[in-house]
């Protein structure tokens, strides 16, 4: 039992039923979709999907559901025409609920928030879009965006979707060096920006990056536009740089809308690739809003007088298709947050704005952990009603954490797999129609299909581990890679015929449900057993004294693989005492067996991170190699390392 927890029962006292999260039968009653979705769907995909595109405004109607002639190029909703702010915006206001608060915006200095109502969203959207044509901007040009979490980079990307000019947004936290070679890629011609941003109470430039980005980009880029966040002092190309304030204030807010074609590119976005060039996702208008729209008011179940947060940042997928598109197709009132998570901010956000639906990242859950519960536990969380996580596998010990301390244990958990390149959501459970395991994103969602292979292509079948894949093409996939149709095929769907390879191991249970176990790569090999780091981490995190963990394969002369652990201690564990390693390894030995003992446990007071929170396990496996490390310029903090190696030896154990 943890000191920080004391209500909370070690979850290996709780039987694998008493950690089943059963939907209260009221909550059944009230669900959005309900359980013969799964088999409507099954029968009949396309007419299932295109049931949930009659969900949005369309120009015209399609002629064909899909097009699949030319896999693995998918068109959706072929014929039909549509435009994607016009969804998001123009169709509430048309409908009666221009009053109603699309985005509480809540700024890094406390007391700066602002309530935008669908009515001045569409206001604002319409005059961005007539700046942006005076600025020159036509429909298929690419527009980036490298803003900070505030209303205008909203503004912006509907904006440009209603123009038909597809924007990539580079998060704000990228270098210059990363902004530069996005735009290139791309070629976009005009960037938007802000003279900076507000992080932990402080202000920080944008505006220098990106004059260093457009100087490297050559004469690509004809304007900036500026949007005036903090005031402080900028360099200024008057040939150039054109504040939003003078061009967008301005304008009309009356903006006739074009309807686009339903494969007409509506956005790239670049996954932060580890290695070589970025690749630029791309998503389309149609299929990619059925998508988005359609798992958010499901897999959320969202209601109208919801209030709805999800505290990615904008210059991730999670912040196109949950805070961006999805949430706004469906008229939903959300909370939008410039700021990081500080103690007990969130929990302060959720009280006041009394939010019932929170969607974030497991990372950030076991950072509050490690702040103990006494945290969240001043404050009001009582208007939750529906939790998610996305981002990484949640492990066990965070799921139970969370459903108990920030869900009261009324809240259902959705714990949501995706990736940039499916666009929407395809595994969850449905609340109120599928139970909840702690660490099992459970089904795929109706009209997808998921299957779990072997190296063969074949069903493992239940009980058993393999591939992630996706048989069938679903409406929010991506597209191709900008500008590279080839490795776009490489990349995804040349190691199976005919099988859209996501990249992630997986494990059906007995029941059939499905335990993501992590990138491919970080599934290791010890021994001739294959072993997820991550099932590893999650005994590790059940220890009471463990924060938080990491767990790599490295090379090993008999065993092929070898388990090495990376361990932050919780505040209350101190230094652990003299037998922490040992404790730990026993530990992990009595949770999973002692083929997954680690060889080797090392104490550190940081984990290397990227910007977006996932832990950079190919750091940590040099250092658990005994190498020089590689390319640490994606982390979030490059001097982590230094204090990893700082430690090295010092807390390991080996046999
Ligand atoms: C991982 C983020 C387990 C997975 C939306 C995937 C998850 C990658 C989950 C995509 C989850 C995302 N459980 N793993 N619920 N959600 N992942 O492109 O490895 O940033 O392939 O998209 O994150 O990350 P991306």
């Amino acid at each position: 039992m943890s000191e920080q927890s004391p209500k909370s029962p070690a979850l290996s006292n709780l039987s694998r039923e008493e950690r089943r999260f059963e939907p209260p039968a009221e909550l059944a009653a009230a669900a959005n979709v309900k359980e013969e979705a799964y088999a409507r769907a099954d029968a009949d995909r396309e007419a299932f999907w295109a049931e949930a595109a009659e969900r949005l405004d369309w120009g015209t109607k399609w002629d064909q559901v899909l097009d699949w002639t030319d896999p693995p190029f998918a068109k959706w909703f072929v014929g039909g025409t549509l435009n994607a702010s016009v969804n998001c915006v123009d169709r509430h206001v048309a409908a009666g609920n221009g009053d109603k608060v699309a985005i509480h915006w809540v700024g890094e200095p406390d007391d700066d928030t602002r309530d935008i109502t669908y009515a001045q969203l569409k206001d604002e959207v319409s005059k961005a879009a007539n700046a942006l044509t005076d600025l020159g901007v036509q429909k298929g040009d690419r527009v980036a965006i490298y803003m900070p979490m505030i209303p205008e980079v909203v503004v912006a990307m509907l904006a440009c979707a209603r123009l038909g000019a597809p924007h990539t947004v580079v998060f704000g936290g990228f270098s210059a060096d990363a902004l530069a070679s996005r735009v290139t890629d791309c070629e976009a011609h005009v960037v938007i920006t802000s003279d900076g941003g507000y992080r932990r109470g402080a202000a920080s430039a944008l505006k220098p990056a990106v004059d260093e980005a457009v100087e490297k980009t050559g004469d690509l880029v004809r304007h900036v536009l500026v949007v005036r966040r903090t005031g402080q002092d900028v360099a200024w190309d008057d040939a150039r740089d054109v504040w939003w304030h003078d061009v967008v204030d301005g304008a009309s807010a009356e903006h006739e809308p074009e309807m686009h074609d339903s494969e007409h590119p509506l956005y790239v976005m670049y996954t932060s690739g580890t290695t070589g060039k970025p690749k630029g996702i791309l998503h389309t208008t149609g299929g990619y809003l059925t998508g988005t729209s359609y798992t958010h008011w499901s897999v959320f179940d969202l209601k109208d007088d919801d209030v709805y947060w999800c505290t990615a940042d904008v210059g991730w997928v999670t912040g196109h298709s949950y805070m961006a598109y999805g949430p706004l197709a469906n008229g939903a009132t959300q909370v939008m947050y410039e700021g990081t998570p500080e103690k007990g901010r969130w929990w302060q956000i959720i009280q006041d704005y009394k939010v019932s639906i929170f969607y974030t990242a497991p990372t950030a859950i076991r950072t509050f952990m490690k702040q103990g519960r006494e945290v969240p536990d001043a404050y009001d969380l009582s208007s939750l009603r529906l939790l998610g996580s996305v981002g990484e596998p949640i492990n066990p010990e965070a799921y139970m954490w969370y459903r108990e301390v920030i869900g009261g244990e009324r809240c259902p958990i959705v714990d949501t797999w995706w990736q940039t390149e499916t666009g929407q959501i395809l595994i969850s459970p449905l609340p109120g129609v599928t139970a909840g395991k702690p660490g099992s994103a459970m089904k795929a969602l109706p009209g997808v299909a998921i299957d779990v292979v072997n190296d063969d292509a074949e069903s493992v079948g239940n009980g058993n581990g393999g591939y992630l894949v996706i048989r069938e093409p679903w409406p929010a996939m991506l597209r191709t890679l900008w500008g590279d149709d080839q490795r776009f095929k490489d990349t995804y769907w040349s190691r199976w015929e005919g099988l859209y390879f996501a990249g992630d191991g997986a494990k059906l249970d007995e029941d059939g449900d499905i335990w993501l176990l992590g990138r491919v790569d970080d599934v290791m090999n010890v021994s001739g057993h294959r072993l997820s780091t991550t099932e590893i981490e999650s005994a590790l995190v059940s220890h009471p004294k463990v924060a938080e963990a990491a767990v790599v394969g490295a090379a090993d002369e008999t065993t092929g693989q070898a388990v090495c652990a990376f361990v932050i201690l919780r505040e209350a564990a101190g230094d652990g005492g003299p037998d922490i390693v040992e404790e730990l390894r026993k530990h992990v030995q009595k949770e999973i067996g002692a083929i997954a003992k680690p060889r080797q446990i090392m104490v550190v007071p940081e984990l290397p991170k990227t910007r977006s929170g996932k832990i950079m396990r190919r750091l940590l496996k040099d250092v658990a190699e005994h190498r020089e490390v590689g390319d640490v310029t994606t982390l979030a903090d490059s001097t982590v390392m230094d204090l990893i190696k700082g430690k090295e030896g010092s807390a390991a154990s080996e046999d």
